[in-house]
């Protein structure tokens, strides 16, 4: 075969696979990424519920779940809004109740221990799960549904320290995906009109 043949039979296989490669890539992502305009929100995880039982996404599979991310040393905001959130649950009723589980996790997980959650949760709703766990798995989930957090130095807080965070109340559907989240400080009638619309 002349040098030159061989040379254009190279090149068009080179031409070739790039253009397989590419197709494949505009392909690919489909199962990735969901419904245009739907943030990734969400995802596998993996701790420990206020009772000490190992739990993971797949557990609360089946049912709403209502996220929301705080600590028990948080001295205004997550009392709020975790009040609001039992507030809601009061009002939607028992049966829409019984098909969503409320989760608080701490991003406070070298304070938050499971005793201290254990005795938190008990002041708001009696649905209400108190999630705890490591450092590390506390960060990847928190990473997942995109939740700001940071360790700050505070020296009229307990132990010379507060959590500064993102305080957004996030509802997935029965599995486990992204529906919609409501903002600090909706009232408890606002959040449950909400849920009712999510869930119906
Ligand atoms: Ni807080």
């Amino acid at each position: 075969m002349p040098r030159k043949a061989i040379i254009v039979l190279v090149g068009s296989l080179v031409v070739l696979a790039i253009a397989i490669f590419a197709l494949a890539q505009t392909r690919a992502p489909s199962n990735v990424t969901t419904q245009s305009g739907t943030p990734l929100i969400g995802g596998a995880f993996e701790l420990t519920d206020h009772t000490g039982k190992q739990v993971s996404d797949k557990d609360y599979l089946g049912k709403f779940m209502l996220v929301y991310f705080g600590f028990t040393y948080c001295p205004d905001i997550c009392p709020t809004e975790l009040q609001n959130i039992a507030g809601a649950l009061d009002i939607i009723g028992e049966k829409r109740r019984k098909q969503i589980t409320p989760l608080f996790v701490t991003i406070d997980p070298e304070r938050d221990t499971r005793e201290l959650m254990a005795a938190y949760v008990e002041n708001f709703h009696p649905d209400l799960v108190g999630l705890v766990g490591t450092v590390e798995q506390i960060k990847k989930m928190g990473k997942t549904f995109r939740v700001y957090f940071k360790k700050v130095a505070d020296k009229d807080s307990p132990d010379g320290y507060t959590m500064d965070h993102s305080a957004f109340v996030f509802l997935m559907d029965k599995k486990g995906r992204y529906l919609r989240h409501f903002s600090y400080g909706t009232s408890p009638q606002k959040m449950a009109d909400g849920l009712i619309k999510a869930m119906d």
